[in-house]
Parts: structure tokens; sequence; C-alpha cells
């Protein structure tokens, strides 16, 4: 029985020590070269890769990162379990960018750098946190982590999920008229939505035009989820006044894309949150260890929804 891990040698050589030390009785290997196939049962990869079926013994996917819309589920056995990363290092990277984002279009920071740009020295009308609705779209393990962070500064606080949920100090909404009313109220709305067939495509022209005017959007789910020439014109009829947009369709954008050089969006590269090797290793030895006590393992995929 052999853990595979197939990403990068530095983060599995932090892979390779925890289990060393933590649980030395599962072989480890980064080399599917030398690998006995047979002997794989449990893989951690970023993409499903092509000669998955060479592990016959396979019983567990394990993703590298938060997101499994990547794997083509067609592509893994149905009996093989797929597990997300859910480790504390992505959710404290997630929380710091969202804040990072909802304090920026809070704060008006696109308009200042232009200003700067412009070398304009001019105070502009300020909303007070009390007064600025923030709405998650999404509240698994990032959506309610970045509300529980956002809770200090004092904006009122909602989230909108396919079940209904129940958050201290957040008004949830689930539902498609769960929908439509928080959109009514969203000053900040924030993408955390997995990307499944339900969510392509999800933020678009119909959804800005629900948001009160003068709204911003955070996106931190996937590039696909959003129109991005729905975006440009809500911007440019002024119904949206700023966007901080860390994924797209494609990555990286082409040059030229309007993205680049849209001074109402700060654009970062898909760097929002990122696996972090030490926690993400004892995340996986404890799913390990839920796995060999007959319990589901933390972020088990649920197939049919799709994430
Ligand atoms: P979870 O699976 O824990 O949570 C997903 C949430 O979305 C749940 O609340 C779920 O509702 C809700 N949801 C899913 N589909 C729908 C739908 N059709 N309608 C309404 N609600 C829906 O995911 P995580 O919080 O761990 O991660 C969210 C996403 O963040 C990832 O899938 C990934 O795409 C993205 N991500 C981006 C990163 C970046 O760097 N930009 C880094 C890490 C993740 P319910 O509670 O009812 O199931
Ligand atoms: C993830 C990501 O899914 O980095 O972890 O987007």
């Amino acid at each position: 029985m052999t853990f595979l891990f197939n990403s990068d040698a530095a983060r599995g050589q932090i892979f390779r020590d925890t289990f060393a030390r933590e649980i030395p009785d599962l072989p480890f290997s980064m080399d599917p070269t030398t690998v006995d196939p047979d002997e794989v049962r449990y893989l951690m990869t970023w993409t499903v890769p092509e000669n998955l079926a060479r592990y016959r013994n396979l019983e567990v996917l394990f993703s590298t990162g938060a997101g499994i819309d990547q794997f083509s589920a067609a592509s893994v056995p149905d009996d093989v379990k797929i597990v997300r990363m859910v480790e504390e290092g992505i959710v404290r990277m997630m929380q710091e960018y969202v804040v990072l984002g909802v304090l920026s279009l809070h704060r008006n920071l696109p308009a200042y750098l232009q200003q700067q740009q412009a070398e304009v020295w001019k105070v502009l009308p300020q909303a007070q946190a009390g007064e600025r609705h923030i709405g998650v779209l999404g509240l698994g393990s990032l959506g309610q982590a970045v509300l529980e962070r956002l809770k200090p500064f004092g904006f009122p606080l909602s989230g909108w999920s396919r079940s209904a949920r129940e958050i201290e100090g957040v008004r949830c909404f689930s539902g498609p008229a769960g929908l439509v009313a928080m959109l009514a109220e969203t000053d900040v709305l924030i993408c955390l939505l997995p990307l499944t067939d339900d969510t392509r495509g999800f933020l678009d022209a119909g959804l800005f035009s629900q948001l009160p005017r003068g709204a911003g959007l955070v996106h931190v789910g996937r590039g696909p989820q959003l129109d991005q020439e729905a975006l440009l014109a809500a911007l440019d009829s002024g119904h949206m006044s700023g966007a901080v947009i860390d994924v797209t369709d494609p990555e990286p954008l082409p040059p030229g894309h309007p993205f680049w050089h849209d001074a109402r969006i700060l654009l970062t590269p898909h760097i929002a949150s990122i696996t972090q090797p030490h926690t993400a290793a004892r995340a996986v030895i404890d799913n390990i260890r839920r796995l060999r006590a007959g319990l589901d393992p933390i972020g088990l995929v649920d197939r049919q929804r799709g994430y």
C-alpha cells in the first residue's frame, strides 16, 4: 500500500518528511516510474494523469487544491473517492485575500490608484462599514472562513448556499429565491462557489443587474463562472463600480485582454490562496487515519453534486 505524490519536488519533500515522521508504516513515493502501480492506494495530484488506469487498486484521489473541477470525473473510476484539499493554510490565505479585496473596494483603492497616476489629490465620498453590505456566494469551508474574518470590520454580512445554513452574525440565504433576496442588498459580492455545471457562467448580466447600483465584485471561485463581457458592460454603465479578479478564463489572460488595463479592475494571477505543504501534509495524514478508521475523509467530494 503506497501513497504516490504527483506534484512539485519542493512540496513533495515536505510531504515525504511529514509522512515519515507521522505515518511511517505508509510507503511514500514521488516517482511513478519506480513505484509498483498495484501498490498505489492513494494518489495526490492536481490533474488526473493520463495513465490513471494503471493504478488498478487506487482507492483515493487527493486533489492538491481546494477545487476539483480540473478532474474530469468521467476519467476517475466510480469506486475511487475524490477528496478536495481542506487545510488551514489555504483557508488563512483566502481570508487574507478576500479581506484585501473587500477593503480595497470599500476604500475606493482602484479610484485612488488612478488618481495617483494622474497626480490628482482628491478626497472621494466614503461609506462607513456599517452601511456596506457584503454577500458571499458559497458557504463552504472557504466562504464561512472569510465571513468569520470579515466580522470585526462591522460590515453587515450575508451568505448564500445551496442548502440552508445557520451562521452566527451572518444572514444566510439559500435556493433561487434566497439568491434574489441577497443580491438586492449586496454592495460587495464575493464568489466562492465551486465550478460545476450549475455555476458555469453564474456571474452574468442578469445577476449583476440584481445588485444595487455601484456594487463591487471579488471573484475568487473559478474563471469560467464569470461572463467577462457582462462585467465590463456593468462597469461601463456605472451599474458596478469595481472588481477584484483572481481567476479568469483562460489563465493566463491573453495579451491585450481588456482586464489587463482596466483601472476599475484589480487583477491577480490566481494567487488568492495556495496549498501550504506543512499543513496540507498533516491534513492528508489525518484523512488517511480517518479512512483507516472507516470514516469519510474531510473534503470528500459528492460526485453527483460535482463538488
Ligand atoms: P466547499 O465545497 O466547501 O463549498 C462550496 C459551497 O458552495 C457550499 O456552501 C455549497 O452549498 C455552495 N454551492 C455549490 N454549488 C452551489 C449552487 N449551485 N448553488 C448554491 N450554492 C452552491 O468549497 P470551498 O469553500 O472549499 O471552495 C470553494 C471554491 O473556491 C473551490 O471550489 C475553488 O474553485 C475556489 N478556490 C479558489 C482559490 C483561489 O486561489 N482563487 C483557492 C482555493 C479555492 P452547500 O453548502 O449547500 O453544499
Ligand atoms: C485551489 C486553487 O483550488 O488554488 O486550491 O484554486
